[in-house]
């Protein structure tokens, strides 16, 4: 570990102390009893998360902003405010057993870097932005990076706003309850745009761990589908329905699973293919399955093969297996993203100049960046996850490593800051 090498002229050195202190508060809301979080979007932990953060922030002076889908904006203002922020950022929602580092690292490494330019007296000409994006995981309301979406245009508010949770409940119910529960904060439009956007974040793959390499410089972000499939069958009592009548859509989707598992295999193991969602309904021990639900999430670097492999999966997910019938819709379909070569090159100098171990790598998670890649030059900084481990309550990362992504976040805003992109 190399911290304290000569640091990029001009560059302070963050509070590597204060930065995992935060760390450790932020996990005390919603910790699990396995040591994760379970901090969904737009529930009261989620919302107890934001207070903390702005608390820290408005302690320091800086001004908080919400725009209309619940992303949060903290601004240190710039020599010249007219002029668009550098940014940086993350998020503070979890998967339901999320670990304590997936996008909250991020939000306190921007935090941190804020605070540091403070400590040590340096004005930027730009102003620094640090954005909390509203629902990255997906999970409560699906898809993922629903915040940013919205906010690059890529999607429509209201057709957000209108989703539903398992329950029910709207995405814009749950927003309007929550933020209520928020101090007042000024209201601005969509449209997060700057000048430059670098998001920190930990791997949550094994890649930087293998290689022993303490930074990972993100090229790009691998591309995501996400489906919903639907098996019905007919429900039918379980104690009296003979083989021949059942339309069982529990047996028909176990068996379509198996066949597109078969049919999109990747003798090369790069596509990611995931059931992670599967409801049977009525879900009563004595009822034959009359409905079954499940998602399937794909990813692929190439575009080519992600688009052939979904457009399979669909052709398959039509039609009729085990006397049931199938249907399936896409409910994402985003291609992989590469970023801005320049702002990637400022991140893999600023980590040699610290002499840290680096290495350029492709981003298996998706993150808010693939959006704001759409409207700003974008990079990332990976730092390692212990085993690879993420989404999971065991997820960890070393606080060097930590400390480490954060220096380097701080290095590469105030490049950034100062460049003509
Ligand atoms: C983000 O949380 C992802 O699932 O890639
Ligand atoms: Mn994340
Ligand atoms: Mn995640």
């Amino acid at each position: 570990m190399a911290i304290d090498n000569p640091q990029p002229k001009g560059s302070p050195f963050i509070n590597g102390p204060r930065l995992l202190d935060r760390h450790r508060a932020m996990a005390q809301i919603g910790a699990t009893a396995n040591g994760g979080v379970n901090r969904q979007a737009l529930t009261p932990e989620d919302t107890e998360g934001r207070r903390l953060l702005l608390q820290w922030a408005t302690a320091r002076g800086y001004t908080a902003s919400i725009d209309p889908i619940g992303n949060l904006f903290i601004r240190r203002p710039g020599v010249r405010s007219s002029l668009s922020p550098v940014m940086t950022g993350s998020h503070l929602d979890s998967q339901p057993t999320g670990g304590k580092f997936d996008g909250v690292f991020g939000v306190l490494a921007g935090l941190e870097v804020l605070e540091t330019l403070d400590d040590h007296n340096v004005a930027t000409a730009r102003p620094v932005e640090l954005v909390v994006w509203m629902n990255e995981e997906g999970s409560r309301f699906a898809p993922v990076t629903m915040g940013s979406a919205v906010a690059a245009g890529a999607v429509p508010l209201e057709r957000v706003l209108a989703t539903q949770d398992t329950k029910g409940m709207t995405v814009s119910e749950a927003l309007a309850q929550q933020i209520s529960q928020l101090p007042p904060l000024e209201s601005r439009p969509l449209g997060a745009q700057g000048f430059a956007y670098i998001e920190a974040h930990i791997e949550q793959g094994p890649v930087l761990e293998g290689a022993r390499c303490d930074i990972g410089v993100v090229s790009a972000i691998q591309g995501l589908h996400l489906y919903q499939v639907e098996v019905l069958g007919f429900a039918a009592h379980a104690g009296t329905t003979p083989s021949k009548h059942r339309k069982d859509a529990l047996v028909a989707a176990n068996a379509l699973i198996a066949r597109i598992r078969s049919e999109v295999a990747d003798p090369l193991d790069v596509l990611r293919f995931t059931v992670g969602r599967f409801e049977v309904a009525p879900g009563s021990p004595h009822v034959v399955p009359g409905k079954v639900t499940f998602s399937i999430d794909l990813r692929h670097p190439d575009p080519e093969h992600l688009l052939r492999t979904g457009d399979r999966i669909l052709e398959i997910c039509s039609g009729e297996i085990e006397h049931c019938s199938i249907s399936a819709k896409a409910l994402l379909r985003s291609s992989p993203v590469l970023f801005d070569e320049r702002l990637v090159s400022v991140v893999l100098n600023v980590a040699e100049s610290r002499g840290f171990a680096h290495m350029s790598m492709v981003s298996g998670a998706t993150h808010d960046a693939k959006y704001m890649a759409d409207r700003t030059p974008t990079a990332m900084i990976f730092v390692p996850s212990e085993k690879g481990i993420s989404h999971n309550e065991l997820e960890h990362t070393e606080d060097e490593d930590l400390c480490a992504g954060t220096q380097i976040l701080c290095d590469a805003l105030l490049v950034a800051a100062t460049m003509e992109l």
